[in-house]
């Protein structure tokens, strides 16, 4: 497929580093690198602030063409191009694509998610300490159908390399942080190594899956919450799954019931 880009030469935008850069520090916005993630941003209705891309418009042209004609006209309105330079002092590090844009955050709706009655199921991420693996949690959460991804501690969902992760799918369902237990009105079921096998009927419905993190597994207090532990069943011999392939695979088992 081939699409004329109409990206007339402007001037240089002598202030769109000092945007990004600011961005990376403001809670309300997310910086999106790579194609992917400004693609899913445009596609699931983002506030979308600033498109910029690396050297003439004919890289965008392709991808644009190929993988994202839906998304082709916003694109064609909004993409700016930079030289090089400037792209390398937006990103960190450069995607391939060659794309990066800045969006609004969506206003946070986790309280009002938490405490309603479903449909879930909602993944609750407990003080995950790998943002690859948030972002991860994420795309397949927005993939599978969940209903919501809540985090506890200190990772940011919106970090930019969680939204690397999801390839930008924070903006396909709410996705946001959470202090603690109070507040979930859901059933709460703990997905855990050590718990009885994951069968869909085992899952009631609207319930709240809370994963552990990469190394210390689930705290105390959500396991205390928990009506239920389940356990995906592994080969004897293997202590556990990655966070994101368990979320995964649990999401899926689940999905199963229809
Ligand atoms: C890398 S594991 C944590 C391992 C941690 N050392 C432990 O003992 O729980 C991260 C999280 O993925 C989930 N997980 C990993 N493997 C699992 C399995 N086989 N069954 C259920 N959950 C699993 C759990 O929620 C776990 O807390």
């Amino acid at each position: 497929v081939t699409i004329d880009f109409d990206l007339a030469p402007s001037p240089p935008d002598p202030d769109v580093v000092g945007r990004f850069r600011r961005a990376r520090e403001d809670g309300t916005l997310a910086v999106l690198e790579g194609f992917h993630a400004v693609k899913h941003a445009l596609r699931f209705g983002a506030e979308i602030l600033d498109v910029v891309v690396e050297g003439d418009a004919s890289r965008l042209e392709a991808l644009a063409g190929a993988l994202a004609p839906d998304v082709l006209d916003e694109l064609r309105a909004r993409a700016q191009p930079v030289d090089a330079e400037t792209f390398a002092a937006l990103v960190s590090p450069r995607p391939p694509t060659g794309v990066a844009a800045l969006a609004r955050r969506p206003p946070g709706r986790m309280v009002e998610v938490l405490a309603g009655p479903g449909p879930g199921p909602i993944v609750l991420l407990d003080r995950p300490r790998q943002l690859g693996n948030v972002g991860a949690a994420i795309r397949v959460a927005a993939a599978a159908g969940a209903e919501a991804v809540a985090v506890t501690g200190t990772a940011d969902p919106w970090h930019p390399a969680a939204i690397r992760g999801a390839a930008g799918l924070q903006f396909a369902l709410p996705v946001g942080r959470i202090g603690d237990t109070a507040g979930v009105a859901r059933p709460v079921v703990a997905i855990d190594p050590g718990g009885e096998p994951l069968t869909p009927g085992a899952v009631p419905p609207g319930a709240v899956l809370a994963f552990g993190s990469e190394r210390h597994g689930l705290s105390e207090a959500w396991r205390e919450r928990a009506e239920v532990d389940l356990a995906l069943p592994m080969r004897p011999g293997v202590s556990s799954l990655n966070l994101a392939a368990a979320v995964a695979a649990s999401l899926y088992v689940l999905a199963a019931r229809g």
